[in-house]
């Protein structure tokens, strides 16, 4: 029933929001995420092994961030641990707001304890006594909830001084609740957020785990990725890293989203091809994938035998299946409202661009287009990608620029018979 809700729903809207149930049909590739957690045990096995034994075995499992860059979380933990500074700081990136994931959200209503163990073993690696969960505005539905689990962990002597009766293991853990920026999910963002000010990225470097949380070394990850650091304190770096590929171990959360049958979380080993998943959430007549979110990449039908790894088509997460009833251009063109709509307006690149991007998409959409303005477009492309701020302005014209090579005949179509040639170079002038 959920699922003919959900593809009853026309126009395809790309938010997670509207996706709230999904969790009801969860569906499992590989059980690993299946684990039940005795919550402690992790900490009891990584305690066994001692900070450096256990930070080693981060280091060996070869464990990548599940937020999208795929950045090796030992050596995150490392450098942090090694920076200078008395205090040190964990942080759960959980802003999850890439169009079509929802895969943290899940994680956060089903395995609260998998995430707060996950941040308390990286405290454990790293030093750290302070950790803060950074919970999007949109699911403050589930601050009660966490707060609850929280709780629990406190009583159970897994949070607070002395942590599992070992003197001078303090760590505890406060939620801060966003208000519904997408740019806070930028880390330095996401930081400036945690201490009171205006959600704007800082200039890195410094990463957060040499300047962070009021100047101190912190790591932030995210939730998926401190979940996983529970499966490798339970099952150890071998097991882990024997799933996967070898640059991507381990298994990858996928939101799955619009045209299939069965859309919802599926745990994936790495590796998997985009046609193993499509065939698995009943996607018949598929145009295009988005996989990555709005930043992310658009595959065409002749791209489906590649796979989702770092290596090959990284995402955070996001999977949204259009068939070819849907145009692509009207897709892109939401994209671009979206971005438009989010950049935070701090440096004049993105705030400009993206809303001159959005005018190009909106003369092209009401038939005043020419092409002239798809190589506007193309412009605008490069100029954010030389001059933003942070990666929200690197991206913001993927989706078209994307569209624009592997369906061009969606815009094509759209345009006047006017021929212009463009009035400068501007690859000329960015050189
Ligand atoms: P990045 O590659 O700059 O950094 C990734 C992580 O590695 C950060 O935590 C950074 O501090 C760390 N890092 C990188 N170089 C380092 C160094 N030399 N030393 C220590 N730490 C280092 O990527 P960024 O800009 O943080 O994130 C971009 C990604 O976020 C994209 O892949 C995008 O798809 C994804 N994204 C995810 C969203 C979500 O909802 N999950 C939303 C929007 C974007």
């Amino acid at each position: 029933e959920i699922c003919e809700l959900i593809r009853s729903r026309r126009p395809l809207s790309l938010w997670p929001q509207e996706y709230f149930r999904v969790e009801d049909n969860i569906r499992r590739k590989d059980d690993l995420l299946n684990t039940v957690l005795e919550p402690g045990a992790a900490l009891a096995a990584a305690m066994a092994l001692g900070p450096e034994a256990w930070l080693g075995e981060v280091q060996k499992s070869s464990l990548r961030g599940r937020g999208g860059a795929g950045f090796t979380t030992g050596v995150k933990w490392e450098a942090c641990r090694n920076a200078p500074g008395e205090e040190r700081v964990i942080v759960c990136n959980a802003d999850e707001g890439e169009p079509g994931t929802f895969k943290d959200r899940v994680l956060l209503t089903s395995y609260p304890d998998h995430v707060f163990e996950g941040m308390t073993l990286a405290a454990y690696a790293t030093g750290a006594r302070q950790g803060f969960l950074y919970l999007r505005g949109e699911y403050r539905y589930l601050l009660e909830p966490l707060e609850a689990a929280l709780q629990r962990r406190r009583e159970a002597g897994l949070l607070g001084q002395g942590i599992r009766g070992q003197a001078g293991f303090d760590f505890d853990i406060e939620i801060h609740l966003g208000a519904g920026a997408y740019v806070c999910g930028e880390e330095t963002a996401l930081i400036e957020s945690l201490e009171g000010k205006r959600g704007t990225p800082r200039i890195r470097p410094p990463f957060p785990v040499i300047k962070g949380y009021l100047g101190r070394p912190t790591v932030v990850n995210n939730v998926e990725t401190l979940a996983k650091t529970v499966l490798i304190a339970l099952e150890g770096a071998e097991r882990f890293a024997a799933v996967g590929t070898a640059q991507s171990t381990g298994t990858k959360l996928l939101s799955i989203s619009g045209d299939c049958a069965f859309p919802g979380i599926y745990e994936y080993p790495f590796g998997v091809s985009i046609e193993q998943i499509l065939e698995d959430c009943g996607a018949t007549d598929v145009q295009a994938v988005q996989v990555g979110g709005a930043s992310g990449t658009c595959l065409a039908s002749y791209e489906f035998h590649r796979g989702i790894a770092y290596e090959d088509v990284p995402t955070a997460g996001s999977f949204m299946i259009f068939d070819t009833s849907r145009d692509l251009f009207e897709v892109a063109r939401n994209f671009v409202h979206f971005f438009a709509h989010e950049s935070c307006g701090f440096c004049t690149p993105c705030r400009v661009g993206t809303s001159l991007l959005q005018n190009f998409m909106d003369k092209l959409a009401t038939g005043h287009g020419a092409k002239y303005d798809l190589a506007d477009i193309e412009w605008i492309n490069r100029l954010l990608k030389a001059a933003s701020h942070c990666g929200l302005g690197l991206a913001a014209a993927n989706p078209v620029v994307e569209t624009l090579i592997k369906f061009r005949p969606a815009y094509e179509r759209r345009l006047q018979s006017l021929d212009f040639a463009p009035a400068f170079d501007l690859d000329q002038s960015l050189a």
